[in-house]
């Protein structure tokens, strides 16, 4: 692979300063952030209860917290004793597959305790401080005997300050709500992540990284302490593992703004190295699809005199592709099980479907086509079909597919469970190293909440875990709120790409009147900027599209893969304006939306100082309005350097985009 493979640039600098201490006769060790500003220390009590804490410049932060894991024959919560600890320092540069950022510094200290429990159980914890937040994690060496089958882990985040987090209760199906911001105090449970905004008017984002055979984490709130719940088996256990074994890493990335919440790569960085060799396969791209229909109940899934996947259809949207510099187009409902979700075949197409005709056409039109394999929420047969499944697609050139797991508990090889539970995180797993043998990439909805895993396996590209633009076609309660799309930037987007569909251009919706976009188009062509996806769907029919070409041409330009990314401005669900720059080339792109009327200012420092850039702007025209004007969309060229400032005014609902050209 493009990175790991070449030593990085000659930028690695790895400082392998590994001591080896014994820490017998103590029982308190601590760690700094390479800039020595946050500082985590362990402790390990009389009774032996590791806790640890953490200060920011000379601040508590995290007050005395629990560390430790409850197994169903003994308690490891007390118990242990601090045999001996390791250090490490590391600052190495890799480059990403792809994302918002083509290199990534990895700069952080390290230090590892050895516990030593008086069952005889060995237990690491793994620390990592970098500049802008801490990580953990629980490692059982190899020491023989039965899985450990753990029934709790004990760790916590006891706040130091008040706070008020942004979060989703954890029981929230497929992680599709609202997100609501509550005092810290006031809060009862959330999925993970959750983002606080803390007294001192800095930003905090706890999450989870590397989750493999293990289940996700949720949390449970008391007072100001954040507990960790792990997602159940339906048996009451929350995991089985066999030594040895580490757990996915628990961390806090902290930050004075949101610029340096949005900018926090420890997720990432927390993530093992890409374990693809080749990924010249895996390639970012823009795709429209038989899909939109569906949701607004113009096209069904199922055969009938409404079916969406047709081969006419189909022949149709790849022209539309081909003839708007699309690189893929995706169908829904093109295969047999649609009538009762249930019983899908994912290698038969319904008979109106004519799989050799639609490739042939793809391919003579260099366009490809993303395949969709929705389980029902049965991932047990799909896990035992998958080779056939990713042989017959391979067969007709598809390399990528959006996979579906419509059912609040699915059907896994260990029976129905979460489908964040253990057994669901491995089958997802599953599937991920699966396609990767048949070079296919994976579109996951109803995920579990992604964790960095990209940078292990690039061809899990994107996922859902998100109340997404579908929402706005049939939800009850009338759509989206304007606020939701100024929320999930600092949010859930901080976990990784989202499969989010932006692009709305037609806003009628005849069979739920009642429910509809509260978007403007300015605003749906921000989001291909703001809501980051390597996979980036443009989800309104093509006939919706050729109705505005002047403001379509927005989507045809905006790139999906990134050299760098910096969130120029923005409040938690009031706005915000983000600026990227795509992979490879000079050009910037940036994109804001807001909830009320505003007036944005977008100072343009990111630019090179060097040169002139053009500036293609579409902003909502002075009489766009969510609800009764949409489409007013005013579009100019300007001409613009890294001096100058510019300033829309937005609408309720609102945004603008704009293209920057460097002038050479
Ligand atoms: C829910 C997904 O989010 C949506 O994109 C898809 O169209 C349906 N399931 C059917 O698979």
């Amino acid at each position: 692979m493009r990175i790991m493979k070449k030593a990085l640039f000659g930028i690695i600098v790895l400082l392998t300063a590994l001591l080896t201490s014994c820490a017998r006769n103590t029982d308190n060790v601590s760690v700094s952030s390479p800039d020595g500003a946050i500082e985590l220390s362990l402790a390990v009590s009389k009774d032996g209860v590791p806790t640890y804490r953490v200060t920011r410049s000379g601040h508590c932060l995290i007050g005395s917290s629990q560390l430790g894991m409850r197994l169903s024959n003994t308690d490891l919560g007390s118990g242990f004793k601090l045999n001996e600890i390791h250090r490490d320092s590391v600052e190495q540069t890799w480059e990403t597959v792809w994302g918002e950022e083509r290199l990534i510094q990895d700069k952080h200290n390290a230090l590892t305790a050895r516990l030593r429990h008086d069952s005889g159980i060995m237990m690491d914890i793994e620390f990592r401080v970098f500049d802008d937040g801490f990580a953990f994690r629980y490692v059982f060496p190899e020491q023989g005997g039965d899985s450990l089958v753990i029934t709790d882990e004990l760790t916590e985040f006891n706040f130091a300050c008040r706070a008020d987090v942004w979060s989703i209760p954890w029981r929230t199906e497929y992680y599709e709500a609202l997100w609501t911001r509550t005092p810290l105090n006031a809060t009862d449970t959330a999925c993970s992540p959750v983002t606080l905004e803390l007294a001192d008017g800095a930003y905090a984002f706890i999450h989870e990284a590397a989750l493999t055979n293990y289940p996700a984490q949720n949390f449970v709130f008391n007072d100001s302490c954040v507990s960790t719940w792990l997602t159940p088996l339906q048996n009451g256990v929350k995991a089985y593992v066999a030594t040895p074994f580490a757990t996915p890493w628990r961390f806090m990335a902290i930050a004075d703004d949101l610029s340096g919440l949005c900018a926090s790569r420890i997720m990432l960085n927390l993530n093992e190295p890409c374990k693809i060799s080749d990924t010249s396969w895996i390639k970012p791209m823009k795709f429209i699809g038989i899909w939109w229909g569906m949701h607004l109940g113009s096209m069904t899934w199922h055969m009938g005199p409404k079916h969406g996947a047709t081969t006419d259809n189909m022949l149709r949207y790849l022209d539309f592709a081909a003839q708007n510099g699309i690189e893929a187009v995706l169908a829904e409902g093109w295969n047999v099980g649609w009538e009762d979700w249930k019983h899908f075949d994912f290698t038969t197409p319904y008979p109106d479907w004519d799989m050799e005709r639609i490739v042939a056409h793809a391919d003579s039109l260099g366009v490809k086509i993303v395949g969709h394999n929705e389980t029902g929420g049965n991932a047990a047969s799909y896990e035992a079909q998958l080779d056939s499944i990713y042989k017959y697609h391979q067969r007709n050139g598809i390399g990528v597919i959006k996979t579906g797991y419509v059912s609040p508990i699915i059907t896994t090889v260990d029976g129905p469970q979460y489908n964040r539970s253990q057994a669901g995180v491995r089958h997802y797993r599953k599937v991920i190293e699966t396609a990767a043998k048949y070079h296919i990439c994976i579109d996951n909805h109803e995920p579990v909440m992604p964790t960095g895993l990209q940078r292990t396996w690039p061809n899990l590209m994107t996922q859902e875990g998100v109340r997404g633009q579908e929402w706005n076609a049939w939800a009850k309660d009338g759509g989206s709120p304007e606020s939701h799309i100024c929320t999930l930037p600092f949010t859930r987007l901080l976990a990784g790409p989202v499969d989010y569909t932006p692009g709305v251009f037609n806003f009628d919706n005849p069979v739920n009147p009642q429910t509809r976009v509260h978007s403007t188009i300015a605003a749906q062509l921000a989001l291909f900027v703001i809501m980051y996806s390597p996979l980036q769907m443009a989800c309104d029919l093509p006939e919706n599209y050729m109705r505005h070409p002047d403001e379509f041409q927005f989507v045809r330009d905006v790139p999906c893969d990134w050299e760098r990314s910096v969130l120029v401005d923005g409040s938690i669900g009031e706005y915000v304006c983000m600026a990227r720059q795509k992979r490879g080339a000079d050009d910037w792109y940036v994109g804001a939306v807001t909830a009320d009327r505003r007036n944005i200012r977008i100072p343009l420092d990111f630019l090179d100082e060097q040169a002139a850039y053009s500036a293609t702007v579409y902003r909502d025209a002075d009489n766009a309005d969510w609800l009764t004007n949409p489409c007013a969309t005013g579009i100019e060229e300007l001409t613009v350097s890294s001096a100058d400032t510019l300033s829309f005014n937005l609408v309720k609902g609102g945004g603008c985009a704009v293209k920057f050209v460097k002038i050479k």
